[in-house]
């Protein structure tokens, strides 16, 4: 199979290009710059604030420093950088395969990839050209190479080779003590999530689709009628119109506006698919505004490109341009006005059907406009998803200013995390894809993207009960945590498999909206601080090199441990055993432990020291309670501390101290147990007024 990748070359010479300037933008960050780069032809849309083209007089001279170099071969331009001795690396965005990412090849090419299949699923949805790298010493550093154009990346045991179809292009290395002190800074570079709306970290239901309307409420009635929790139903595309976006399907959708009230009057949301190729038809309002405007992508000849989506022969909005991205955001306006609480970004890499490539032809044409310049299609197509996420963002924001913003995206750029929270696309079923599914969301997250999780159950193919067991039984870690699954399969909500896993799949949900506050007070650090929400177990102990490649098991924020249960049961259990972090990490039980105790739960443990607030068990995030469990782990010196806040759940008036932020201190001496609560920051009271105290390891009960 052709590889971009192994393109050979070997005829033409390799120049290198010297070093045109180093900049240090703070201690421990520098970014080099080539002879050659030009923002023109490279312009970074990874940066929040990529810094001036012009800052030679900043270049210094230092042979010994530790520092990328740069190379032209034939068309292509090539970085490579050397690696220290037994270093560790990950990232590299959404990939397959285990967590460490040493020895892989990688292409940057955003592909529709059902089943990964493509390509031997060296390319996915999205594109993060990031390696993150933690030494021996467990020190860490990270490297950015700031471009969007198609590229790929291999990591080397002596060196990362970075290859690009675009030309000179600037490389950013940041340099901390540690992995997670190299993310924050990667988060100040390339921003971070927005607080998303409570209801967003609850479960969410999916189908490809639920259709007609009546459809949705069974769901949602059934929903409620069995006590199972859950937060939102999703509506795939066949609510549309012939598949014309921003359309309601007549017959199975007539009011769109009822639906959404009925779901909110049941306490769901509801999350509308919006993608990105509106069908070329005359009579399609959009399609019309859009053809007065000149909005869509060219072919090289100047002519408006179309191509096969969903809806037959599509047009597609060129988000590179400003005027198109306000163009596009207005829609919004009369979309949400619907009572529409969400909306599903998908095919946006954009996938273009019955092409040899899955996509536009390389040299389309692109506008731009502000501070990017017009381009062919190999350099912007990375970033039509994140640029169309920009878009609807804006538009989301634009028609619902009160609200939070919550947008789901397939396709997406390093930084995307700014617009939209993610899934891995089209996974399937099998046991193979749910083990995966852990490194790759926790690679996102190393990625710089806190906000993501799999389909869980599978896009496709068939399953069993039992798997269905497994999968549903990692909803409650998931930072984004959505039941999906393709047409042609069976009904795959939690009932549909019998009373057993029924009760399995209330069990995890119910572990899921105990763990809510916790939950929510790490999305709160994400966007605050860039903090991942689930992370890989070395974090625990970034010394210790036998966690380095441990993905089997996994933290939630830096307090729990997960460790799946499916791992001891399956073919895929432990063929080597677990690494787990030292210490005294408690296993601790959120419902009865007889209920956990069915097969299918995660153990979970919390660190030694910590506090984890636990909610009630509600039916979805809306439902307040106003009790509030602590589960303490004293340490050696019967301390421990946790952190929890709380706001309105959505809207902004957290931005003006609005909200809570309280920090739980315990300690235990001479057998006197005390709990105190302070308030660290805020000006909303808490609305906890009844607090349950239970001490890990002895049995005392206690209040604050
Ligand atoms: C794509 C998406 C999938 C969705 C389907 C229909 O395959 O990845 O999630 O259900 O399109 O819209």
């Amino acid at each position: 199979m052709f590889s971009f990748l192994h393109f050979p070359n070997f005829l033409k010479p390799r120049h290198s290009l010297p070093l045109q300037g180093i900049l240090l933008l703070e201690e421990g960050i520098k970014l080099f710059t080539p002879q050659g780069y030009s923002a023109s032809k490279n312009p970074s849309l990874a940066l929040i604030s990529p810094p001036a083209e012009n800052f030679a007089t900043s270049f210094s001279e230092n042979s010994d420093q530790w520092q990328p170099t740069f190379f032209t071969h034939g068309s292509f331009f090539i970085v490579t950088l050397s690696l220290p001795r037994k270093v560790s690396l990950y990232g590299t965005g959404e990939v397959r395969g285990s967590l460490l990412r040493n020895g892989k090849e990688i292409e940057l090419w955003n592909t529709d990839n059902f089943k990964y299949q493509r390509a031997g699923g060296r390319r996915l949805y999205q594109s993060h050209p990031w390696v993150l790298g933690v030494r021996e010493d467990g020190s860490s550093f990270g490297v950015l190479f700031d471009t969007t154009w198609k590229a790929s990346l291999k990591t080397g045991r002596r060196n990362i080779v970075f290859k690009s179809t675009g030309g000179p292009c600037r490389v950013l290395i940041i340099d901390r003590p540690s992995p997670q002190q190299v993310l924050e800074a990667l988060a100040n570079l390339t921003g971070k999530i927005e607080l998303p709306p409570k209801w967003a970290l609850g479960f969410h239901q999916s189908r490809y689709s639920y259709y007609p309307d009546s459809h949705v409420c069974d769901i949602a009635n059934e929903y409620r009628r069995r006590h199972l929790p859950c937060d939102a139903i999703w509506m795939d595309i066949d609510y549309m119109d012939g598949y014309r976006i921003f359309s309601f399907d007549p017959n199975g959708f007539p009011n769109p506006r009822a639906i959404n009230d009925y779901l909110h009057e049941h306490g769901f949301h509801s999350v509308w698919m919006i993608d990105p190729g509106v069908k070329v038809d005359a009579n399609d309002p959009i399609y019309q505004s859009g053809s007065a405007k000149k909005v869509w992508v060219t072919s090289k000849d100047g002519r408006e490109f179309q191509g096969l989506v969903w809806p037959g022969s599509c047009s597609f909005p060129d988000f590179t341009s400003p005027e198109v991205r306000t163009w596009w955001a207005e829609h919004y306006q009369k979309f949400m006005a619907q009572g529409v609480d969400g909306v599903w970004n998908d095919m946006n890499e954009p996938a273009v059907f019955k092409t040899k490539s899955g996509t536009m032809p390389e040299d389309n044409e692109h506008r731009g406009g502000g501070s990017l310049p017009p381009g062919p299609h190999l350099m912007y197509h990375n970033v039509y998803g994140m640029l169309m996420t920009m878009a609807s963002q804006e538009g989301i924001r634009k028609a619902l200013p009160e609200r939070r913003p919550f947008l789901l995206t397939r396709s997406s750029f390093l930084g995307g995390q700014r617009y939209a929270a993610t899934w891995t696309g089209d996974n399937a079923s099998s046991m193979k894809f749910l083990k995966m599914s852990l490194p790759m969301s926790l690679n996102l997250g190393l990625s710089g993207q806190p906000f993501s999780g799999p389909d869980l159950g599978g896009f496709l193919g068939k399953i069993t009960p039992d798997l269905f067991g497994k999968w549903i039984s990692m909803a409650p870690f998931f930072p984004f945590s959505r039941a999906h699954t393709d047409k042609s399969n069976p009904p795959r909500e939690p009932w549909s498999f019998g009373p057993t896993i029924e009760q399995v799949s209330r069990t995890a949900l119910e572990r899921r909206y105990r763990l809510l506050p916790y939950i929510y007070t790490l999305a709160y650090y994400a966007s605050l601080r860039g903090d991942l929400m689930m992370q890989p177990l070395f974090f625990a102990d970034p010394y210790d090199l036998a966690l380095r490649k441990e993905d089997r098991a996994f933290l939630l924020g830096p307090d729990l441990l997960v460790i799946p249960a499916w791992i001891k049961t399956s073919s895929w259990g432990i063929k080597r055993p677990l690494a787990l972090p030292k210490g005294a990490w408690h296993q601790v039980h959120l419902l009865p432990k007889n209920r956990e105790e069915d097969g299918y739960q995660a153990d979970i443990k919390l660190r030694s020291g910590a506090i984890l607030p636990l909610g009630a068990i509600v039916e979805h995030s809306g439902q307040n309670s106003s009790k509030l469990t602590l589960l303490i782990n004293p340490d050696k010196e019967g301390k421990a501390s946790g952190m929890l806040y709380e706001d309105a759940g959505d809207g902004f008036g957290y931005r003006h101290g609005e909200y809570c932020l309280t920090r739980w201190e315990a300690s235990s001496e001479k057998g006197n147990l005390e709990v105190k609560r302070i308030v660290q920051a805020g000006a909303m009271p808490s609305s906890y007024h009844q607090i349950e105290i239970q001490w890990i390891g002895e049995k005392k009960e206690t209040s604050c």
